[in-house]
C-alpha cells in the first residue's frame, strides 16, 4: 500500500521513451567527456536532471496556449497572468520573464554594486553566479542542521537567525538586498517554516533592508509549513503562501517549477523606483513589460498552471511520491538527505562512495554510473557545482557532496521510480563501477554545465 494519495489526474497523452543499449549508453557518455548535461535527451531513459521546464502541462493549460494573443504589447493574457499572480503574491508590480535567471540578472544588476553583499539561506547557482558576476557577494547563512545529510530537521531549509542578524548589523551599509530561497534547492530541495521567513523578515527591515524571496517552489515549502509546522495544519496552503508573501518586499520566480509551466517566470515587486529600473532593463534585454521574452501563450500556461500547482491533492501526491521514492532508496541502502524535500531525492554522494575522494569528484562520478547503468540523468550538486580554488589552485571543497534526482512533475509514475530503485540496487551491490574523474576543461562561470572529464 502507498502512504500517499494517487495521482489526482489520469493519462490522457503520452510521450514514448527507450532505454538504449550497454554499448550505446558507453559511447554517449565517452561523446559527452562525461558531462550528462551533453547527452541529448533522446538518449536517456529517466530524466532526473531537473524539474525546471519539464512538468507535464494539463489539458487545461494546453487549451489556454489556443488563446494565446500574441500582440507586442498589452496582450490579454499578460492581464490574465498580472491579476492572477498578484491574487496569489499580493505584490503591487507583477514583470513577466522569461525564466529566473533573467529575473536575477535584470534585478540585481539594477541595484548591487561591486563590493556588495547578498545573505540568503542558500543561493541557488544562477542566483549566485548572477551576483558573484556583478562583482558583489553571494553569502549562504543556513541552520547547521541543513548542511548535514543525515539529520532529521523538519526546516532544514531555514537562515540562522543569529548569524543573519549579526551579518546584516556588521555590513548593513553594503547589502542592498537580502533574499530567501524556498524551498531551499542547493540544501537539498528543504523547506523553509513561516515563522523564519516572518523573523528574517524582521530583522531585515529592522536594518531598512529589503527582502527578496526566490519563489520557485513556494507552493511546495508553503505545503511543507501546512503539514509541519505546528498551527498551519487548518490553512489553506493558498492563505499560507500568501503570508509568506507578505514578509516580502518582492520576489524572483521561474514559473518553469512550480508554475507548472515549460518556459517562463515574473518579478514580484511593491516599490515603485525599483519597478522602474527592473522595467527599463526589461525592455532592454528581455522585451516590453507586458511580454518579458515570452509568447501570449506561455503567460497562459502559467496563469493556469500556477493555480494548479497550488491544488492540495496534487501536492500532497507530489510531497508523497517523493518522499516515497527517498524510502524505497533508503531501504536498499543509499544514503539520502533527510527528510526528504519537495522536488527531488538528493543522494549524500560522499556517504554512498566513500573509497572514492573529494578530489576525485564522487557525486560526479555516481552520475556518470547511473548513466551508464540505467541511462537515469541525475546532477551534482557538490565538488563541481560549487567547489572554489584557493590562490594555489588547491580545491575548496562545499559542505556536501550530493547528486539530485530532481523528479519532473506529473510525468514518471511509481514504476519508473521503482525502475531507478534497482538500478541504485545494482551499483550499490558493485560499487567499483563508480569510477573517480578529473576536469580536462572548465569555464569560469557555473562550470558544470559545459565541463569536461576524463576517468581516473
Ligand atoms: N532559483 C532557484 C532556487 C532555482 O532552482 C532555479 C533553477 C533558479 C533560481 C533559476 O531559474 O532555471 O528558470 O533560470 N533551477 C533549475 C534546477 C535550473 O534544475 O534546479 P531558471
Amino acid at each position: 500500500m502507498i502512504d500517499f494519495p494517487a495521482e489526482p489526474y489520469r493519462i490522457k497523452s503520452i510521450e514514448p521513451i527507450r532505454l538504449k543499449s550497454r554499448s550505446e549508453r558507453e559511447e554517449r557518455i565517452k561523446e559527452a567527456k562525461f558531462n550528462v548535461f551533453k547527452i541529448p535527451a533522446e538518449d536517456i531513459y529517466i530524466d532526473f536532471l531537473t524539474d525546471s521546464g519539464t512538468s507535464a502541462m494539463s489539458d487545461n493549460q494546453w487549451a489556454g496556449i489556443m488563446t494565446g494573443d500574441e500582440s507586442y504589447a498589452g496582450c490579454r493574457n499578460f492581464y490574465h497572468f498580472e491579476e492572477t499572480i498578484r491574487a496569489i503574491t499580493g505584490f503591487k508590480h507583477i514583470m513577466p520573464i522569461h525564466q529566473g535567471r533573467a529575473g536575477e540578472h535584470i534585478l540585481y544588476s539594477s541595484i548591487l554594486k561591486r563590493g556588495d553583499k547578498v545573505p540568503s539561506n542558500t543561493h541557488f547557482d544562477t542566483t549566485r553566479a548572477n551576483i558573484e558576476s556583478l562583482g558583489a557577494e553571494a553569502c549562504d547563512l543556513v541552520i547547521d542542521e541543513g548542511k548535514k545529510p543525515s539529520c532529521l530537521h523538519p526546516f532544514k531549509g531555514n537562515v540562522d537567525l543569529d548569524k543573519l542578524d549579526d551579518f546584516v548589523r556588521n555590513n548593513k551599509e553594503r547589502i542592498p538586498v537580502g533574499t530567501m530561497t524556498v524551498t531551499n534547492n542547493s540544501g537539498g530541495g528543504q523547506p523553509v517554516s513561516l515563522e523564519n521567513i516572518r523573523r528574517a523578515s524582521e530583522i531585515y527591515h529592522s536594518y531598512g533592508t529589503p527582502f527578496i524571496l526566490d519563489a520557485c517552489r513556494y507552493a511546495e515549502n508553503s505545503y511543507f509549513i501546512k503539514t509541519r509546522e505546528p498551527g498551519q495544519g487548518d490553512r489553506s496552503v493558498r492563505e499560507i503562501a500568501r503570508e509568506m508573501f507578505s514578509y516580502a518586499d518582492g520576489c524572483i520566480m521561474s514559473a518553469k517549477k512550480d508554475g507548472l509551466a515549460n518556459i517562463g517566470g515574473f518579478i514580484g515587486l511593491n516599490d515603485d523606483k525599483w519597478r522602474e529600473k527592473v522595467v527599463n532593463k526589461m525592455i532592454l534585454v528581455e522585451g516590453f513589460q507586458t511580454y518579458g521574452g515570452l509568447a501570449g501563450r506561455d503567460l497562459e500556461a502559467i496563469s493556469r498552471g500556477i493555480l494548479e500547482a497550488l491544488d492540495e491533492d496534487y501536492l500532497a501526491h507530489r510531497t508523497g511520491q517523493i518522499r516515497s521514492f527517498g524510502d524505497l532508496l533508503l531501504e536498499a541502502g543509499v544514503p539520502i538527505v533527510q527528510p526528504t524535500g519537495g522536488h527531488a531525492v538528493f543522494v549524500d554522494a560522499a556517504a554512498f562512495l566513500p573509497d572514492i575522494s573529494r578530489d576525485l569528484l564522487p557525486g560526479w562520478g555516481l552520475t556518470v554510473a547511473l548513466y551508464r547503468e540505467g541511462g537515469i540523468r541525475a546532477v551534482e550538486i557538490g565538488t563541481v557545482m560549487f567547489g572554489k580554488r584557493d590562490k594555489n589552485g588547491k580545491t575548496l571543497f562545499p559542505p556536501m557532496e550530493l547528486v539530485r534526482m530532481a523528479v519532473p512533475r506529473r510525468v514518471y509514475t511509481e514504476s519508473h521510480l521503482k525502475y531507478v530503485v534497482s538500478v541504485f540496487k545494482r551499483v550499490a551491490e558493485n560499487r567499483k563501477m563508480v569510477r573517480g574523474l578529473k576536469i580536462t576543461y572548465e569555464p569560469e562561470f557555473l562550470r558544470h554545465f559545459t565541463a569536461e572529464f576524463e576517468e581516473v
